[in-house]
């Protein structure tokens, strides 16, 4: 039976070609570590780290490619941000962040409430659509709120929530701003510039096509001055300094890179790049109104999230009535070769909020290697399973 495969939330795959052959490449020819020797093949691995970080750079629009931090993940990358800004911070500081979030900003923030007296709140978003409404988020400000933290494309219901808003709140009340673009980065156009976002994590193995183990924190010029680092060691610069140094991006990358993931991320990137994330945009609303109207009202069978595509991105919460979703992703795989995610995604507040818990649902996310085929196979396999 064909596979098809629709967790790209959790990582994209397939990686394209040029991602794989370049870690090949470079597991095969180089394997020196950037900054760590005088040879050739050293230079080679940090000329080629460089280039990653502008390509990543150009992607988002930065303002330079030391404004690009790499990290292993997005929570890595996340945590930095969350708790750089917040581990020292006065008991009864207060933090926002809205219902929808992942926990990789829902764990931190908790965290940090039990271990520094840190008030967060988590601005309710609407039951049907996932939405937050900036100006509940402009109503929870307090004088003690330091951080205004939103998920830029819920994982969970596909939510594509309205961050250039949420950010001007954030900028007019003089609040650091922190984006989680772990299912926008690469699936929908990222400005950072022209939304004027403080800091956006995102991982590179998601959207951005690489392996596993990459991640970006973009940081805002300035920033890195209110931004202490979480950890520190060698960087292969400055060496007679015993101190982290306080250059970007050095601040806050540690140890040898993963420089075989960077190699590949570099080539996801690039093709990225050569085929615009817009285009990759329109692909995946067209695939988004497809599997829509397919599945529109099948008896039994339930979709999550906005129905207005300017609203969504291809993420679906999928429920049948009278089914676990585990026994659905069983049920798909089983007999289908679909490939998904049951259960609560790491977001327990989203599923309250559209009213999934405890069960939760079963998840099918879109990569730019899906296609009108695969959605309209797993359409039918979910009509059909509901049908049934
Ligand atoms: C919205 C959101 N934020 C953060 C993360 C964490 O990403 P990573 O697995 O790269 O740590 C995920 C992963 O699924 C996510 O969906």
């Amino acid at each position: 039976m064909d596979r098809y495969y629709f967790d790209n939330s959790a990582t994209s795959f397939p990686k394209p070609d040029s991602v794989t052959e370049a870690m090949a490449t470079f597991a095969r020819e180089c394997g020196a570590s950037a900054g760590r020797g005088a040879y050739a093949e050293a230079r080679a691995c940090q000329d080629m780290i460089a280039l990653c970080r502008s390509r990543i750079a150009q992607l988002i629009n930065a303002e330079g490619p030391e404004r690009i931090v790499f990290a292993h993940n997005c929570s890595e990358a996340l945590c930095l941000a969350i708790r750089g800004l917040l581990n020292t911070a006065a008991a009864g500081t207060h933090a926002i962040a809205t219902a929808m979030e992942h926990n990789s900003v829902l764990r931190p923030l908790n965290a940090l409430a039990d271990q520094a007296g840190l008030e967060p709140e988590f601005v309710a978003c609407d039951g049907s659509t996932g939405l937050v409404d900036p100006e509940d988020i402009r109503k929870a400000i307090r004088p003690s709120t330091r951080l205004i933290a939103c998920v830029h494309v819920s994982n969970v219901t596909g939510t594509l929530q309205p961050i250039a808003e949420v950010i001007s709140v954030a900028r007019q009340a003089g609040i650091v701003s922190l984006i989680d673009a772990a299912q926008s980065a690469g699936h929908v156009p990222l400005d950072v510039r022209a939304l004027g976002a403080d800091l956006v994590a995102f991982p590179g193995h998601k959207g951005l096509l690489g392996p596993l183990g990459t991640g970006v924190l973009y940081v805002r010029p300035g920033i890195e001055e209110i931004l202490p680092t979480m950890k520190e060691g060698g960087t292969g610069t400055v060496s007679e300094d015993p101190r982290q140094p306080s250059t970007m991006p050095d601040k806050y990358e540690i140890g040898s890179h993963n420089a075989i993931g960077l190699a590949g991320l570099s080539e996801g990137v690039a093709w990225l790049l050569e085929r615009g994330v817009a285009s990759i945009r329109r692909h995946d609303e067209h695939l988004c109104r497809l599997f829509l109207e397919i599945t529109d009202s099948v008896r039994g069978l339930t979709v999550y999230g906005p129905r207005d595509l300017r609203q969504r991105a291809g993420v679906f919460s999928v429920a049948v009535e009278h089914l676990e979703a585990g026994d659905l992703a069983d049920r798909l795989e089983g007999d289908y070769g679909v490939l998904t995610r049951p259960g609560i995604h790491c977001a327990p507040l989203a599923h309250r909020t559209i009213g999934t818990m405890p069960g939760g649902t079963c998840r099918l996310s879109f990569g730019p290697f899906t296609n009108e085929a695969h959605v309209r196979h797993a359409a039918a396999a979910l009509r059909e399973i509901a049908t049934r």
